[in-house]
């Protein structure tokens, strides 16, 4: 049985991160179907000039999850967090209906990392990484999977007012953790796209692996350097320890407030120490064929459209 990959369907595909994977895997060739709930009030996005089927899926049913699946040779799920829970049915489906490759809804913060579950970050990511797990489990079935981690989403219109960067451009603010200094892993969510794109066109290469990616790895002391640089302006600092902000996660999930989430991945990625920038050794970038990105590039760009650079 051939392992090339030429049909993919795609689990979210309407979403923030899944619309960019969607539109990569056309630009890389593949016939791409996008899965969507029935009553879903995504928008459809536009693929232009490209055109995408959209299937509805009730995937609460695993005979409409197997029709679905029929004749695709691999399934990404780009699902919302709260819903990563479905995903063991997805599996079951995908197994039966004979889909070649998985790729899990991960995305984000290293499920794997050696030490990771004793973390409140990983505590709260167990259900992702029991996914994972649970393919491991399959992989005597037929089916393989390749599972992406990529640090921070880098879209500077959120990390640059005031998401989880800290910096806020539009109200001359930035507020810096501990010393600002710890590197951290960021993709743009268009990388991201092109790093699962390529994945699947290099099938053997990734097969029942856990990868890494990242466009750069950058700390908070640097962007705000450069957007100080690039508008000509200082902003004004406020300095937060990151103690404090593993503190007031903790009051949160005392309350059962689980955007406690927020707090513990800037700890886990902002705080002085944190070690959590891509590793050289570690990074699948070359294995993919991906570029190192230049943040200042991206950020000036983003500045330019908002009409914030220095004259
Ligand atoms: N690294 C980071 O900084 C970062 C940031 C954000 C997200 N992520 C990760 O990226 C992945 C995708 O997140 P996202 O932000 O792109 O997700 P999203 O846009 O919130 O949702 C993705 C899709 O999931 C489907 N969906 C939403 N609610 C659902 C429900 N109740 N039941 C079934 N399906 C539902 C929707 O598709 P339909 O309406 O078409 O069914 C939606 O378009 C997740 O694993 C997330 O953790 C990482
Ligand atoms: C506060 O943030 C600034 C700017 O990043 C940094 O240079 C300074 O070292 C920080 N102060 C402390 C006490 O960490
Ligand atoms: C930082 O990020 C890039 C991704 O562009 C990665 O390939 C690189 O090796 C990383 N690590 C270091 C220590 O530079």
């Amino acid at each position: 049985m051939s392992s090339t990959i030429n049909t993919v369907a795609v689990l979210g595909g309407t979403g923030n991160l899944g619309t960019h994977i969607v539109r990569a895997l056309l630009v890389g060739g593949f016939t791409v179907t996008i899965l969507t709930r029935p009553g879903s009030t995504s928008p459809r996005p536009s693929f232009s000039p490209y055109t995408v089927p959209f299937t509805e899926v009730d995937y609460s049913s695993p005979s409409s999850l197997r029709d679905a699946f029929q004749g695709q040779d691999a399934v990404v799920s780009v699902l919302a967090t709260a819903v990563v829970q479905e995903q063991k049915k997805i599996i079951d489906a995908a197994v039966e209906a004979g889909v070649k490759r998985f790729v899990p809804s991960e995305f984000g913060v290293n499920t794997r990392k050696a030490g990771i579950e004793k973390t409140r970050i990983g505590e709260l990511l167990a259900g992702k990484r029991g996914f994972v797990d649970y393919l491991i489990s399959k992989e005597g079935d037929g089916i393989s999977w390749t599972g992406l981690s990529t640090g921070l989403f880098f879209d500077p219109v959120h990390v640059l007012s005031n998401g989880l960067g800290g910096i806020d451009i539009k109200n001359g603010k930035a507020t810096i953790i501990d010393s600002g200094t710890e590197p951290w892993p960021a993709s743009l969510r268009s990388h991201v796209g092109r790093a699962v794109s390529e994945i699947l066109r290099h099938p053997d290469l990734t097969r029942n692996q856990y990868l890494s990616t990242a466009s750069f790895n950058v700390s908070q002391n640097q962007l705000l350097k450069i957007v100080e640089e690039l508008t000509g302006k200082k902003l004004e600092v406020a300095n937060v320890s990151s103690k404090d902000i593993f503190k007031q996660g903790e009051e949160k999930l005392k309350r059962g407030d689980y955007s406690a989430f927020v707090e513990f991945l800037k700890v886990h990625f902002l705080a002085d120490g944190a070690g959590n920038a891509l590793g050289e050794e570690e990074s699948a970038n070359e294995k993919l064929g991906l570029v190192t990105e230049d943040v200042r590039a991206v950020v000036k760009g983003y500045l330019e459209g908002e009409g914030l650079l220095a004259a």
